[in-house]
């Protein structure tokens, strides 16, 4: 937080009355150095089949990079009227302007539901403040990529800490942190479930608890409830055993269904308020 919290006291010294229109400011002007914008791609694992959107877009680079190296399509939002003409012109030079564009507006009232991948580099206070933002509008599966800082009880995908010597210009120490996370499914709640014969032969009732990526939860059967082992939600994808039995459930998260497989072999599937 000390960290770009500093740079931003600098670049207050330094705004333009244009820059001081009411929107909660959740950054200042600190570019990701390049090699941090190709890890943060390469971790997402960003394709031609990818749109990116990039919150606090800067000069534009990390959008520019996802359409230029990965063959991405996206957009940055920005709020700084020179970045955004700066980015849009070097989108022009290199030919990307059809894939990729810059927009002047507020980060938190932008539209991201079309996004397939978040980037953004932002104070912690509001990378927080977007957690909620991210489960209202992002599809499951989703990846978010921060650069330094945490959703803080969001359990990354991945996260990786490195020391670059270009951080020291931006932060004052070497440490850099990148962080992964994989936009959960909605699973809360009760599901009528039907079971492989072999588990049941009537309807049983599923019933899950959710903290973000954290599923728990149990399934009633013949009047007794099994509690679910090793639960894993990955996007829209669940996993999870029963309590004492063989076997793993899979299934694949469809709104309010769930189609899945016992040990990929035999079918089951849920509804929710079934
Ligand atoms: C730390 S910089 C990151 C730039 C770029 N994403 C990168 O990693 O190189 C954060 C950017 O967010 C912009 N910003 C801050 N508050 C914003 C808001 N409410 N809406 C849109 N952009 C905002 C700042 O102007 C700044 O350019």
């Amino acid at each position: 937080m000390m960290r770009l919290a500093a740079a931003m006291l600098l670049s207050l010294n330094t705004a333009t009355a244009a820059d001081l229109q009411p929107f909660k400011d959740a950054g200042p002007y600190v570019p990701s150095p390049q090699s941090v914008v190709s890890d943060m791609l390469r971790y997402a694992d960003v394709s031609a089949n990818d749109f990116l959107i990039d919150l606090g877009s800067g000069d534009g680079r990390i959008v520019l990079t996802a359409a230029k190296v990965f063959g991405a399509r996206g957009f940055g939002v920005e709020i700084k009227e020179d970045l955004v003409k700066r980015a849009n012109e070097a989108a022009q030079k290199e030919g990307l302007a059809d894939r990729v564009k810059f927009m002047k507006a507020d980060l938190f009232k932008t539209d991201i539901s079309q996004a397939t991948v978040i980037t953004m580099y932002l104070l912690p206070d509001t990378v927080n403040m977007l957690k909620e933002k991210f489960l209202g509008e992002l599809r499951p599966g989703t990846r978010i990529v921060s650069h330094d800082y945490p959703l803080t009880g969001w359990i990354p995908e991945k996260y990786v800490q490195m020391d670059l010597e270009d951080k020291v210009q931006i932060s004052g120490v070497t440490t850099t942190l990148i962080y992964l996370y994989i936009v959960p499914a909605k699973v809360a709640g009760k599901w009528e479930a039907h079971m492989p014969p072999a588990i049941s032969k009537q309807p049983a009732t599923l019933s899950l608890k959710q903290q973000l990526t954290r599923v728990s939860g149990s399934v009633r059967l013949d009047g007794h409830d099994v509690p679910l082992e090793d639960v894993k939600l990955r996007g829209d994808k669940l996993t999870f055993k029963l309590a004492g039995r063989k076997g793993e459930f899979s299934g694949t998260v469809k709104g309010s269904a769930i189609e899945g497989m016992l040990d990929g072999k035999t079918p089951w599937t849920a509804t929710l308020g079934g």
